[in-house]
């Protein structure tokens, strides 16, 4: 068994070299926005769900993105209602947010 029964990595890296980066979207303030929403709904911990940092996915050019295991369903975002709906939809109430996924 899972130790998390969600487990979800936002990319924060940043590149100095002109190439895009999710770290020019505003992926470290939205993921630590994600945190703080998921353990205010009481989502946080074993058995539950984890929101970790991560350096890059190789998905940039769709970027900011964000990965929820085990489902492996992949996002991209823009502000804090993006992730309020990732949170409230998928992380708690398990319902994929179509509209944010990306292939
Ligand atoms: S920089 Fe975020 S996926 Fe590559």
């Amino acid at each position: 068994m899972s130790h998390y029964d969600k487990h979800v990595f936002f990319c924060l890296n940043r590149r100095d070299d002109g190439r895009a980066s999710c770290a020019e979207h505003r992926a470290e303030a939205l993921q630590v926005y994600a945190k703080d929403r998921v353990k205010a709904l009481g989502l946080s911990g074993p058995g539950k769900v984890r929101i970790n940092k991560a350096g890059c996915l190789d998905r940039c050019e769709h970027g900011p993105v964000a990965v929820v295991y085990p489902e492996a369903v992949w996002y991209t975002f823009v502000d804090e209602q993006d992730i309020d709906e990732i949170v409230e939809s998928h992380l708690r109430d398990g319902k994929v947010v179509e509209r944010l996924k990306i292939d």
